[in-house]
């Protein structure tokens, strides 16, 4: 039987991976997303704009798509401006998820994509069940909504995630695009050394969800590359792998920086559920860039 899944965001990033890994799989798929006049996407049978803190208008939507899976990618991703549009992040990543697990039937498979920023980052990598402690109102509002999900969905699936890479048209560039695009143009950049984590390929974690619903894993689970680096390890392979001029990449510490959002310096995860999982495939750094590369 066909079965139907439902994402939200399903113009970002993850939202299109997504779309493209479950159509292939032969499920049906009914986005939502916000933009008004999109191009056609691949294996999208049907789309709705519609705003997912509008509580009125989304409730109703979600019980006439009645999805067998429903995936919430949505968010406010841009965690600067989170500390200034507050009841934004908060409406966004923390309201909406319970309207949204509230109004679906409890047959349905509610998956929440989450992020590393609910730890402070002070002793990563972390556990699926390691404290919380978001130092950032991104992180803070990521949280509740986790908390929503945990609340009223016993069988909701948590996915946490971080760094995403990937090559979607149209939208903003990922981090081996700035990179690249940076050095191939003689610019210099200042990449962090200190922020240590996973970086991960948004279509490998798309394939990695679809696992995950397939074999039925409940509760909170990290997905994300295998390997732990930093942002500037990482700057230097991206160098090294496309041949350009890597002393154009200097070190700089995070807090020189003077962003408004705190970032989680030592973060990352252990996967010690993913690892429980053959299925669940984690990538290193050098599989992810071959992928990208083929993407
Ligand atoms: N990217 C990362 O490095 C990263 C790391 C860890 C966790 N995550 C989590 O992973 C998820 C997906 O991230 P992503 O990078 O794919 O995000 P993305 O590219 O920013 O995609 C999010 C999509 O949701 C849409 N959206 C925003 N507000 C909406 C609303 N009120 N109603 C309906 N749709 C709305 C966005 O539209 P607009 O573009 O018009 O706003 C966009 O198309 C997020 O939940 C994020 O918190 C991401």
């Amino acid at each position: 039987m066909c079965k139907k899944v439902c994402i939200t965001g399903v113009y970002g990033l993850l939202g299109q991976n997504l779309v493209k890994v479950f159509s292939s799989a032969g499920y049906d798929i009914s986005g939502i997303d916000l933009l008004s006049e999109p191009q056609p996407q691949e294996g999208l049978k049907e789309y709705f704009i519609a705003d997912i803190t509008d509580e009125k208008t989304i409730a109703p939507l979600l019980k006439s798509i009645n999805p067998d899976v429903f995936i919430n990618t949505a968010a406010l991703t841009n965690v600067d401006l989170c500390e200034t549009e507050r009841a934004k992040a908060e409406a966004l990543n923390g309201l909406a998820v319970g309207y949204m697990a509230a109004a679906l039937p409890s047959s349905c498979r509610f998956v929440q994509i989450s992020t590393d920023y609910v730890f402070d980052g002070v002793a990563g990598p972390y556990n699926d069940d390691s404290p919380v402690n978001p130092i950032s109102w991104y992180g803070a509002t990521k949280l509740m909504g986790e908390e929503a999900v945990r609340n009223c969905r016993k069988d909701g699936l948590i996915i946490r995630t971080m760094v995403l890479i990937g090559r979607i048209k149209g939208l903003k560039p990922d981090f081996i695009h700035f990179i690249k695009s940076s050095l191939e143009s003689g610019k210099a950049i200042k990449i962090v050394t200190d922020q240590v984590g996973n970086v991960t390929l948004a279509s490998n974690l798309a394939a990695n969800i679809k696992c995950a619903v397939e074999l039925g894993i409940t509760g909170t689970m990290a997905v994300a590359g295998s390997e732990r680096i930093s942002r500037y390890d990482f700057a230097l392979k991206v160098a090294e792998r496309y041949n350009l001029d890597k002393y154009l990449i200097s070190p700089i510490l995070t807090a020189d920086l003077k962003q408004p959002a705190k970032r989680p310096l030592s973060s990352g995860f252990t996967f010690n559920r993913a690892k429980e999982f053959r299925e669940i495939k984690l990538l290193t750094v050098d599989q992810m860039m071959t992928e990208y590369d083929n993407e």
